[in-house]
C-alpha cells in the first residue's frame, strides 16, 4: 500500500522540534555556534523589549536584516524530509526558528515558539498581527489602532505565549525528533521533559547538545544528512 493511502489507520504522532540549526545549511546563521549571530549582536541592544524602547530603529534594522536573509534562503533536505513525514504520520513541528522554511518545505502544522519574522504586529493589542510586505518595517509603519508595528518576535524577558499548546503537543508524542538547537534558552528547551515516559526522543544535531532523559539517541550528524535518513528508516518501519 502506498504511504499516502493510509487514510483508514490511527497515524502515530511524531512532534518534531527544532531550532537555528536546522536552517543553517540553509544559510541561515545560528545564534551560539562559532560564526553565531550573538557574537556579532549583543542580544541585549537587539533583542529585548528594553532595547525596543531605548532604540526601535537599530531593532528594526536587526530583523530587516533577518527578513531580507530569509526571504532569499530556500528550504533544505531537513525542512523537506520533516515534510515528507506527513504521508506516514500526523506530524507537529515546533520551531523556535523565526523564518517560514518549514512551511515552504511543505509541513502544515507549524507553530512558531518564537515568533515569525515575516510578521509585525501591534504594540497595543497583541492579537493585531499582520503579513510584512517586503523585506523592511519601517519607524512610523502603524497598526489599525494607530500605534507602531512591531516585529512579530518573543523577545528575551517576554512571555512565550503557544508554550502550553507545544507542551500539550510534546504529551502526546509517540515520538520526539529534536533538530538544531542548543536547548541553551528556557522555556522552550524545557519541553522534551513533557514527552511522556518511553517516548522515543531522537536529537540530530553535530554539537555537544546534553538532553536530561533516559532513552534519547543523539544522530550527531547535520540536519541535512541526519533527518532525511531517518525519516526514510521511520517511512520504512511503517510499510
Ligand atoms: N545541522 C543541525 N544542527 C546544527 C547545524 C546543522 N547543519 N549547524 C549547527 N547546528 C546546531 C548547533 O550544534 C547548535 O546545537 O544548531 C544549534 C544551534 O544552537 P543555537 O544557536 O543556540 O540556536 P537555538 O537553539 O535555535 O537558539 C534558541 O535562542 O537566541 C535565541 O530566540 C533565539 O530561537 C533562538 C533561541
Amino acid at each position: 500500500m502506498l504511504p499516502e493511502l493510509r487514510t483508514g489507520m490511527e497515524r502515530q504522532r511524531i512532534v518534531v522540534f527544532t531550532g537555528a540549526g536546522i536552517s543553517a545549511e540553509s544559510g541561515l546563521r545560528t545564534f551560539r555556534d562559532s560564526d553565531g549571530l550573538w557574537e556579532e549582536y549583543r542580544l541585549e541592544d537587539v533583542a529585548t523589549p528594553e532595547a525596543w524602547h531605548r532604540d526601535p530603529a537599530t531593532v528594526l534594522h536587526f530583523y530587516d536584516l533577518r527578513r531580507a536573509q530569509v526571504i532569499q534562503a530556500v528550504p533544505n533536505l531537513a525542512h523537506r524530509a520533516i515534510a515528507t513525514l506527513e504521508r506516514c504520520f500526523h506530524v507537529d513541528v515546533i520551531t523556535q526558528n523565526i523564518d517560514d522554511l518549514h512551511e515552504r518545505a511543505g509541513s502544515s502544522r507549524v507553530l512558531h515558539l518564537h515568533g515569525e519574522v515575516l510578521k509585525a504586529r501591534s504594540t497595543v493589542d497583541p492579537s493585531l498581527v499582520t503579513r510584512i510586505n517586503g523585506p523592511s518595517l519601517a519607524l512610523g509603519a502603524l497598526c489599525p489602532l494607530g500605534s507602531q508595528l512591531r516585529p512579530h518576535i518573543v523577545w528575551f524577558g517576554e512571555e512565550v505565549p503557544l508554550l502550553p499548546e507545544a507542551a500539550e503537543l510534546v504529551s502526546r508524542a509517540d515520538r520526539l525528533l529534536v533538530v538544531g538547537t542548543s536547548l541553551a534558552v528556557y522555556p522552550a528547551a524545557g519541553l522534551v521533559h513533557y514527552a511522556r515516559q518511553g517516548c522515543p526522543i531522537v536529537l540530530v544535531d553535530p554539537g555537544e547538545v546534553e538532553i536530561r532523559r533516559h532513552g534519547v539517541t543523539h544522530i550527531k550528524t547535520k540536519a541535512s544528512e541526519g533527518v532525511p535518513s531517518l525519516a526514510l528508516d521511520w517511512m520504512n518501519e511503517r510499510d
